[in-house]
């Protein structure tokens, strides 16, 4: 599917279906609204009033045009109050335009996108890029294990429409580029989707390398894999142990990309918790807890897909991708609640609970991502049940020691319209994680459960590197669709990532 800027009147674009923004709080619903409603006689207001739209966040309504007219239908989308309108909102909107187009079989259609009014430049080129993600993002399905894919996708081209006023003063390089951005971020987050998508019993660790290795072919990205007997070599044996239970090997992933001419010294680590699936271990889960395990490697699933976006889009710092993958599982060969297992940074770990393994793999992961000398490290990983009853489903917990790391952080996370939450690293906790036996053991106790899986990690941090460790394990999977969010995996925290790697430099001190 393309997307393309159209200038013109929208209502000369040669379209099947026209989506406009519709305000609450605005005379005629905003003038775009107006502007159609008048070229159809009143008949957008009257068919309107028949469905009771009320231009409330997310309501539609979709109108037939009479025979006579090249455009099929016009689509009204509501956006709440012209105060709330932003690139979330017009997000929304290009994605539900898009859904729309595929129900009614169009394979031409045009959103029109800006409210009218004083944007700023740089609003408007944010707007821009909203719209493009949205509707790049609204057409996906993961469709791979059906025998009946049903219906392709039948839209083939979004024309973003703009009122030539709209977009005044800001250059058609800069609106471009933002459909370019986005083009390259939206593949990173489908790539980050259809990993998630995948049945364990497909996407093994060695299959995640696979994948990896193809994309990285793809776009020139430097590729390694360490196998079992390379950990070993490594003393990576906390990642080692988690894998122990389970027949599919552990790998190590390693993805760089490198600019061409390097003008920043920045160097950007980033680490994927990758479990393929966690059962437990021998602290086996329930039936019912184990049921969406698959996605324990959406934090691995978020690198991947940034590390895409960014072989696209080529930034000028360092950018590497560091995956620990594996599968839990209970076996005789499985660790036991009690080991005491020693990884790469010579720390002593008593294991009491085998299902807290993510911070096992990532301590390690950690330890190999710092031998790699990064100005900063983001560790992304799907690691406790209590980040999302601290949280809910949608948002993510973010442990930044740092504060020049948080503020970029938060920049970033705001500009690309996904939702994190800062979470303390309350030293107050730490004692929970004391062993009588070892350096640490890995579990504290009831409260505070994503705190002492941070604290955890941060004993594998050194202290001058800026560290950040984001819980994503509720929102890397939506239960149900809405908007840019399809059912399943979502390909969260690639958007925010890529955000970060790109800020501007003035920024990053
Ligand atoms: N992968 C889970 C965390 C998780 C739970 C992610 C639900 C997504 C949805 C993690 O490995 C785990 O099992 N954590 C335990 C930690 C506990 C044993 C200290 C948890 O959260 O219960
Ligand atoms: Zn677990
Ligand atoms: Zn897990």
């Amino acid at each position: 599917m393309k997307v393309t800027l159209f200038t013109d009147d929208v209502k000369e674009a040669p379209v099947q279906l026209i989506a406009v923004g519709a305000f609450a709080d605005e005379p005629d619903r905003g003038s775009a609204f107006a502007s159609l409603n008048q070229w159809l006689d009143g008949a957008l207001a009257e068919a309107s009033r028949e469905e009771n739209f009320e231009a409330k966040p997310g309501q539609q309504v979709v109108f037939n045009l009479p025979a006579g007219h090249s455009v099929r239908r016009v689509m009204a989308f509501g956006l709440g109050d012209k105060s709330s309108f932003g690139p979330d909102a017009a997000r929304r909107m290009a994605a539900e335009a898009v859904k729309t187009g595929q129900k009614v079989g169009a394979t031409e259609l045009a959103v029109q996108g800006l409210p009218d009014g004083e944007q700023s430049p740089e609003a408007v080129v944010a707007l821009v890029q909203a719209l493009a993600e949205g509707a790049l993002l609204g057409s996906y399905k993961y469709t791979e294990y059906l025998s009946d894919k049903g219906r392709r996708s039948t839209v083939e081209e979004v024309k973003l429409a703009f009122v030539a006023d709209d977009v005044h003063g800001v250059k058609g390089a800069d609106l471009r580029g933002a459909v370019k951005r986005a083009e390259a971020v939206t593949e990173g987050v489908r790539f980050a989707r259809d990993l998630v998508n995948m049945p364990p019993n497909e996407l093994i660790p060695a299959e995640l390398a696979d994948r990896a290795k193809r994309m990285a072919k793809r776009h020139d990205l430097t590729f390694k894999v360490l196998h079992a007997r390379d950990l070993e070599r490594q003393g990576m044996n906390l990642h080692l142990g988690v894998g122990k239970g389970s027949t599919n090997e552990p790998k190590l992933i390693h993805l760089t990309y490198t600019p061409s001419s390097k003008s920043s010294q920045r160097v950007v680590a980033l680490v994927g918790k990758g479990l393929t699936f966690d059962a437990g271990g021998l602290s086996l889960k329930t039936s019912e807890g184990m049921m969406t395990m698959k996605i324990d490697m959406g934090g691995a699933a978020a690198v991947l897909g940034a590390m895409e976006a960014i072989a696209i889009s080529k930034p000028d710092c360092i950018v590497h991708g560091v995956i620990g993958a594996a599968e839990n599982m209970p076996d005789g060969n499985a660790i036991r609640p009690g080991d005491v297992i020693t990884g790469k940074k010579g720390v002593s770990v008593e294991i009491l609970n085998t299902d807290a393994e993510g911070r096992l793999v990532l301590a390690d992961a950690l330890a190999y991502a710092q031998d790699l000398k990064p100005t900063e490290i983001i560790d992304l990983a799907t690691l406790t049940g209590a980040c999302m009853v601290a949280l809910g489903p949608h948002t993510a917990g973010a442990f930044v020691r740092d504060e020049a790391l948080f503020a970029r952080l938060e920049q970033a996370w705001q500009a690309s319209g996904e939702k994190f939450w800062r979470m303390p690293l309350e030293r107050q906790l730490r004692e929970m994680l004391e062993s009588d036996i070892a350096d640490i053991k890995n579990i504290g106790e009831r409260w505070g459960g994503a705190i002492t899986a941070a604290l955890f990690l941060s004993e594998f941090v050194d202290s001058d590197v800026a560290w950040a460790h984001l819980d994503v394990a509720g929102p890397v999977f939506a239960g149900k669709a809405k908007g840019e969010i399809p059912k399943g995996g979502t390909g969260f925290a690639v958007r925010t990532l890529v955000e970060l790697i790109h800020q501007p430099l003035e920024l990053q001190e």
